[in-house]
């Protein structure tokens, strides 16, 4: 799954030596030098302005654009183009657009992401691909119609340990994987003066797209620690939620209910994934633990909690193998989400480059997506088991 990643070789040599081992800095093959160039045009300039685009070797930031001035002047300022559009919809005109980064607010992503897609362009979402299985199903159609490629911008799909536990499952470490835990914490929405709830005053004030978002529909931070490891998708579930915080709480556009959301979901292997999104609750961040009958990974944690991998035969490791050379050098360095940027920024240039699927392509974004939707209507039926309808192409 990782197209960006050590030759098996190098990982069995982390991995393979867990007796006693720590694991030591190694000699990964470096990226290739890139073949043409990606001409991308990035939109949302708050998220959207913390990624690397003008430091891959095989990408060139033709353009920006935001609706907000100063949102626009983050977008110029961090990817050093002056080329601006006054929104999305005039950028992807812009025949001379390789490939647009929809970093909006979630609840446009279809819109733009079909737009752009339809208008020739590759695209590369933020999460969570949709708000609704509709939006799943347009996503899906509209990737297979046009040939684009789609990518979401899942940061827990390349947070180390994720990337470190992909690895061990490819090489059959874990023996069974029988049980995963994938949590996201960020308390938020209680707070009516939160930036992320409320526009600025001179906006209006209103509420942003994130007040009252039910946990469940961003649940991907989550459920990538699962479908972005084993590639199971997730088939049944069910979920319950705790109530918000008051009546102002409750008059929020989705008629979301709930300020904590947990989910227990069955796997196509028959495994179990317990999913947390909380708004609510004292914790941050996000982490993950995956249980094999061979082997267990427990990732670090804002508790506390330190990374450790532990083997049933024993030779725990509890040193994080280094990454940083999967990534063109000058976008070695961390901008947030675990470093997760780069990697993303390079997976989405180096697939269109290679004329390949990204790794987190369209099938991928709505495996990790439409559980969350399922789940959320779950937890309104006081937690029935509902079936996680599927997007994935038949089997030739
Ligand atoms: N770890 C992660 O993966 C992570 C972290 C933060 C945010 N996100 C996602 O990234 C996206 C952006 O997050 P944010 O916090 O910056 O959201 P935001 O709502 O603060 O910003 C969205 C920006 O898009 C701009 N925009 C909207 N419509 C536009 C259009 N038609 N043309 C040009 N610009 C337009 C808005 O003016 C705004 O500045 C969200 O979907 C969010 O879910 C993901």
């Amino acid at each position: 799954m990782d197209s960006i990643k050590p030759n098996r070789r190098e990982f069995l040599g982390i991995v393979g030596g867990l007796a006693g081992a720590t694991i030591a800095a190694r000699a990964w093959a470096a990226p290739t030098e890139p073949v043409g160039r990606v001409r991308i045009g990035v939109a949302g300039g708050s998220f959207g302005a913390g990624f690397h685009w003008h430091e891959d070797p095989g990408c060139e930031v033709y353009g920006v654009s935001d609706l907000l001035e100063d949102r626009l002047q983050n977008l110029v300022n961090r990817y050093g183009c002056e080329r601006t559009y006054p929104s999305l919809e005039a950028m992807i005109d812009d025949e001379n657009i390789d490939a647009i980064a929809v970093f909006t607010g979630a609840p446009d992503h279809v819109r733009h992401c079909v737009a752009a897609m339809e208008a020739g362009k590759h695209v590369i979402s933020a999460v969570p691909a949709a708000l609704t299985l509709e939006g799943c199903a347009e996503l899906v159609a509209t990737k297979e119609r046009t040939g684009a490629k789609y990518m979401m911008a899942e940061t827990s799909y390349y947070r180390w340990p994720c990337i470190t536990a992909r690895r061990l499952f490819a090489d059959g470490a874990f023996g069974v994987l029988k049980y995963v835990e994938g949590e996201y914490y960020h308390p938020m929405i209680g707070s009516d003066s939160s930036d992320l709830m409320r526009m600025p005053k001179r906006e209006g004030g209103g509420p942003t797209w994130r007040f009252g978002l039910p946990p469940m529909l961003y649940p991907t931070h989550s459920s990538g620690f699962l479908v972005g490891v084993s590639g199971e998708r997730l088939i049944e579930v069910s979920c319950i939620g705790t109530l918000g915080w008051d009546v102002g709480f409750l008059d929020n556009i989705y008629g979301n209910p709930f300020d904590n959301s947990v989910a227990l979901f069955t796997t196509t292997s028959g495994n179990i994934f317990r999913c947390n999104v909380m708004w609510n609750a004292w914790h941050h961040g996000e982490r993950a633990q995956w249980f094999g009958d061979k082997l267990s990974l427990f990732m670090d944690s804002w508790s506390g909690q330190p990374y450790a991998l532990k083997p049933r035969d024993g030779g725990d490791v509890l040193v994080q193998p280094d990454y940083w050379p999967l990534v063109p050098e000058a976008m070695r360095y961390d901008t947030g989400h675990g470093a997760s940027h780069p990697f993303l920024s390079h997976e989405f240039i180096t697939a269109i480059l290679e004329d390949r699927e990204p790794a987190v392509n369209v099938y991928e974004a709505v495996a990790m997506t439409a559980p969350g939707i399922v789940a959320q209507e779950s937890a309104l039926r006081g937690g029935e088991h509902l079936p996680v309808p599927q997007f994935d192409p038949a089997p030739a």
